[in-house]
């Protein structure tokens, strides 16, 4: 997610701007800018890579007459990570300068409007054309605030926004609609920002905006307005108690829980633009796999939580979207010499984007002829680079060494790519893509709970050394990702299999001491599952079961451990799952005392072989 800071004050702007922006760097960026006032006019330096680069550039700017401006940290989502796409971006005729976090939805027929009307403009991103939309309307209103508000309401999406225009230089106008926005009030000086790192050596008393409200801030005035019809909005003032470290991280004790308890939002910025709910209709809309032909076979290749994402996705690609599908370990499919024919396809999974197995894999695939889908969560990155066709998860940055949300936000793409392709076929699947929509709600509700039972069960199975996740179809996949998340994080040996493999030798090794997490969620599998739960029973292992009431029914297993979710569509219930596995692993390493954000002996993107 884009790192944002806005000053106006009296002291010089620049330097506060990016103080400000290094303290927000965690969040992980690719380029960076800022805006001031000075002399009537607004200037801006931005620049691609870290912010030396920028720092580097404004050594020969005169900057410290400017008491007002704004500062960006990019995480590209439209447009690669390049300086035309950097922010801040300006309208056509320079009057105003903006700075966004966000995914501007309509931004395509907004620019092709304003391209008829002689539009120009210098980058490839939505953020720009919403500074050109709002310099047209000042052209036609009576004030910068009317004009704001009514590009704000053409635009559909995700923002917060920031602002500085030429004609009332120490004044900020910002806005918030689904992405995070707020003040810090100070003496003689006010703040607007992504996140209270930014300005928190200076103020600890900080506005938070909600969505679809307005800020005018002076610097020793503020006036907060609604979206609609600028009605006076009444705001309360908070006192922030975080110290710098904790606020990096939301007031959350690690990245990786942060990430965790992100996935809600996830959800929505990947299905984001991509969900057509009209009038008549629910629809799925992938444009970027529009220019493909249906694979005559798919071939999915990753590694780690990219390849449990895969492997959970294959059954949905099969029997929805109705694509022959297989899968590969990328360090396994780069030196088997695979057989790609004509009308085949890979996709390759990434989070980072930089795997290096993963990319041999993609220009083996390439070499042989093979078109290559990417799916990634880094924009600009090598795999998107090099793929033919990219999707991106959109999950924004990710932290924690412990993939979490990305694994999150693979899943809810493939079940996209599974519907956009059954669509395709004339075949359509509302019962699961209204399940998918209502996922973020879902999970918003219960991840309090399943923190909390997360953490008992972790100090009751603390004493474990070995554990068993256990799951037949898509809880295999889920089965494997909970045995890497536990042994990754709190170097417990934990094993994935498939359930009805167990019999042919693994169930040697349960007895009482090595316990088990067995998923067995509502699907057609159930009953087999049942069965295997017994035969773990009658070898005394110990066993937590992850299940979903039916009809209010809880199944009778007998275990020593129900771990309860609530019903839903047997494609998704993987979703409710994942986090439960997540948070089981999280609490037993922190119980542990385990380096949960950076686990010895691993990097978050292993770019060598
Ligand atoms: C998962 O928690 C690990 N961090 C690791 O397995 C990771 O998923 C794998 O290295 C693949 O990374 P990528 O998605 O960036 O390609």
């Amino acid at each position: 997610m884009c790192g944002i800071i806005g000053y106006t004050g009296h002291r010089p702007a620049v330097p506060l701007l990016l103080e400000g922006l290094h303290r927000l760097e965690y969040r992980g960026y690719d380029s960076a800018g800022v805006a001031f006032v000075q002399q009537d006019k607004i200037s801006i330096v931005k620049s691609a890579g870290k912010l030396s680069a920028l720092e580097a550039k404004l050594a020969d700017h005169p900057t410290l007459l400017a008491t007002s401006g704004i500062g960006h940290t990019r995480w590209a989502t439209h447009g690669l990570p390049v300086e035309k796409n950097a922010h801040p971006h300006l309208s056509e005729d320079g009057s105003i300068a903006i700075i966004h976090n966000g995914i501007i939805e309509n931004f395509l027929e907004i620019k092709e409007e304003l391209l008829a009307a002689g539009h120009t403009f210098l980058s490839d991103t939505d953020t720009e054309v919403l500074a050109h939309l709002i310099g047209h309307e000042i052209q036609n209103s009576t004030s910068i605030l009317e004009a704001f508000s009514h590009a704000l309401k053409k635009a559909s999406g995700a923002y917060a926004v920031v602002m500085i225009a030429k004609e009332d230089p120490n004044t900020l106008y910002a806005a918030r609609m689904s992405a995070p926005l707020l003040m810090g009030v100070g003496t003689g000086e006010n703040f607007v920002a992504s996140d209270i790192p930014a300005f928190l050596p200076y103020t600890r008393e900080v506005i938070f905006l909600d969505d679809a409200e307005i800020a005018v801030v002076k610097t020793d005035s503020w006036k907060i307005y609604s979206l609609e019809g600028l009605a006076p909005v009444q705001k309360s003032i908070s006192h922030i108690p975080w110290d710098m470290q904790a606020a990096a991280k939301d007031g959350y004790k690690h990245f990786m829980l942060k990430e965790i308890m992100e996935q809600p939002r996830v959800i929505t910025d990947c299905l984001s633009g991509r969900v057509i709910n009209d009038s008549h209709e629910m629809r799925v809309q992938l444009h970027e796999l529009d220019g493909l032909p249906i694979p005559r076979r798919l071939h999915i290749v990753a590694c780690g939580t990219s390849y449990n994402a895969g492997l959970w996705g294959r059954q949905l690609l099969e029997n929805v979207g109705g694509i022959p599908t297989d899968l590969d370990i990328a360090s396994e499919f780069r030196y088997r010499s695979p057989i790609l024919l004509p009308d085949d396809a890979v996709m390759v999974i990434s989070q980072s984007g930089e795997t290096a197995d993963t990319l041999a894999a993609l220009r083996l695939a390439k070499e042989k002829g093979c078109p290559v889908i990417g799916l990634c969560n880094v924009v600009g990155s090598s795999i998107a680079r090099e793929s033919d066709v990219v999707l991106y998860t959109q999950a924004g940055p990710e932290i924690s060494v412990a993939s979490t949300k990305a694994m999150c936000s693979q899943m809810t793409l493939i079940t996209l790519m599974a519907l956009y392709f059954a669509q395709r076929r004339g075949r359509k699947n509302d019962p699961l893509l209204h399940a998918l929509c209502l996922l973020p709600n879902q999970l918003s509700e219960i991840l309090p709970s399943l923190k909390k039972t997360a953490e008992r069960l972790a100090i009751a199975f603390s004493g474990a050394r070995n554990f068993f996740y256990l799951g037949r179809g898509q809880c295999h996949a889920l089965a494997l990702e909970g045995a890497l998340k536990l042994k990754e994080l709190s170097y417990i040996h934990a094993e994935g299999y498939a359930f009805g493999e167990m019999k042919h030798g693994p169930i040697a090794l349960i007895d009482h001491d090595f316990p088990t997490f067995a998923l067995a969620l509502n699907n057609e599998l159930f009953s087999k599952v049942r069965s295997n739960i017994q035969e773990v029973l009658a070898r005394q292992g110990r066993i937590i079961a992850l299940v979903q009431a039916e009809d209010g029914v809880l199944p009778d297993l007998n275990v020593e451990e129900m771990w309860v979710l609530p019903p839903s569509h047997p494609a998704t219930a993987g979703f409710l799952a994942l986090p439960a596995l997540q948070l089981f692993s999280y609490a037993m390493a922190d119980y542990l005392g385990k380096d949960v954000d950076q686990p010895r002996n691993l990097a978050k993107s292993v770019t060598v072989e």
